[in-house]
């Protein structure tokens, strides 16, 4: 590595024995120092969809040293594939392929990909290794750390699945360049949640350089991506498997997971249902007293900002929310758990608000 702007970057996950290292910079995909450190024999099977496949496929074959058995496995794209069949998919062809316990298997593309390749590596053969190449925002700030894996349930969001760590993280921040913009301001929406739970300043960097990340300037997408995966990678190494602060990840989840569900998987983006959810959060913040109508506008105006919905689906009454939000997997002895603002910056878990607070909430958020 040099120390030029571009150099990579690396964090490190800290889990003991299972801790990980996080790369982030421009040219990783097609550079073999990357990728191979990581695998854990010689089987290597390669999984992505049809769309990053012809975008990126060509560029981690490039990465992976001469020698190898590797495979490739390109499935349909959408989060309604994010099922156990999809998973299942994978399975057989590991199967097919004789693939042994010392095999890897490399997650290419955003993060449906990303949550089902972990899945998979976490229950084959009893659990394998598996390496993570993120190629939306959301994944690279996001779901590519922190080894939630998993997939949906027709009854609900990622209720199936284990905690699997991944062996590395490689973030190309060359794969930006081809995002939709749709899907950019569904990771901006991810980025923002960790400025709104856990850090002011990250939040004022924000809402200041909103016009840069929107149009793609490297040096700010750079930064956002670290800075982010930096307060994951602390709130993971404290709490892997959600005993208390991995919590506050979820905020805008709960009121997310709702829209996502009732719409059909795919019909809203994950981000997008985050980031209206994080929105009621702070309004339902501030009907408790916690918020001042300043921050709650503010909040407002970064995720506008970032061209993310402000309204929830018009199809969408108060028992649509509830009916979903009591399966919310946070709940605990049938106490319905959110993550709140009592200040821009500083997140909680209450399990306390009145039901009438919650009922006017969802009544008069704006629909569209
Ligand atoms: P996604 O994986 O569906 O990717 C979004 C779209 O972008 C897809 O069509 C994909 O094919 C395409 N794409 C990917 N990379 C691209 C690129 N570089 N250029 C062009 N197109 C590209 O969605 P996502 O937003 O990445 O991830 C959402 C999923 O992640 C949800 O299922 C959510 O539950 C999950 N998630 C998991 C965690 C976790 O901790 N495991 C955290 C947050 C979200
Ligand atoms: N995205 C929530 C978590 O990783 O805990």
């Amino acid at each position: 590595m040099t120390d030029s702007p571009d150099a990579p970057r690396t964090l490190q996950v800290a889990l003991g024995e299972r801790s990980y290292p996080i790369h982030i910079g421009p040219g990783l995909l097609g550079d073999s120092r990357w990728l191979a450190p990581y695998l854990a024999g010689r089987q290597v099977m390669v999984v992505t969809n049809e769309a990053v496949a012809p975008l990126y496929l060509e560029g981690v074959r490039r990465g992976l040293p001469e020698g190898l058995e590797v495979r490739e496995l390109v499935l349909p794209d959408g989060e309604a594939t994010k099922t156990l069949e999809s998973v299942s998919r994978i399975w057989d062809a590991l199967l097919e392929a004789g693939f042994n316990r010392r095999c890897t298997l490399v997650a290419l593309g955003g993060g449906v990909i990303g949550d089902m390749v972990g899945f998979a590596a976490a229950c084959y053969q009893r659990g394998v290794a598996f390496v993570q190449v993120p190629t939306t925002l959301l994944a690279q700030v996001d779901s590519s750390v922190g080894g939630k894996t998993g997939v949906n349930h027709p009854r609900g969001k990622n209720m199936i699945g284990a905690f699997w760590q991944p062996r590395a993280v490689l973030i190309d921040t060359d794969t930006l360049a081809t995002l939709p913009p749709r899907e950019l301001s569904a990771g901006l929406a991810e980025v923002i949640k960790y400025g709104l739970i856990r850090d002011a300043d990250f939040l004022a960097w924000l809402e200041a350089e909103m016009d840069a990340l929107r149009g793609l300037d490297a040096a700010a997408l750079t930064l956002a991506i670290e800075r982010s995966c930096a307060l994951k990678a602390e709130i993971v190494a404290e709490d892997e498997t959600e005993q208390g602060v991995r919590a506050l990840l979820n905020l805008g989840h709960t009121f997310g997971h709702a829209i996502e569900a009732h719409q059909g998987y795919g019909k809203w983006l994950h981000g997008e249902a985050v980031g209206a959810g994080m929105l009621m959060a702070a309004e339902l913040s501030q009907r408790l007293g916690w918020l001042t109508e300043a921050e709650v506008a503010r909040v407002r105006a970064i995720l506008e900002a970032a061209a993310l919905p402000l309204a929830v689906p018009a199809d969408m009454a108060v028992d649509d929310f509830l009916a979903i939000m009591r399966l919310d997997k946070k709940n605990l002895d049938s106490r319905l758990r959110l993550i709140l603002l009592r200040a821009l910056g500083d997140a909680c878990v209450h399990d306390e608000t009145p039901a009438e607070t919650l009922t006017a909430l969802l009544a008069e958020f704006p629909r569209r």
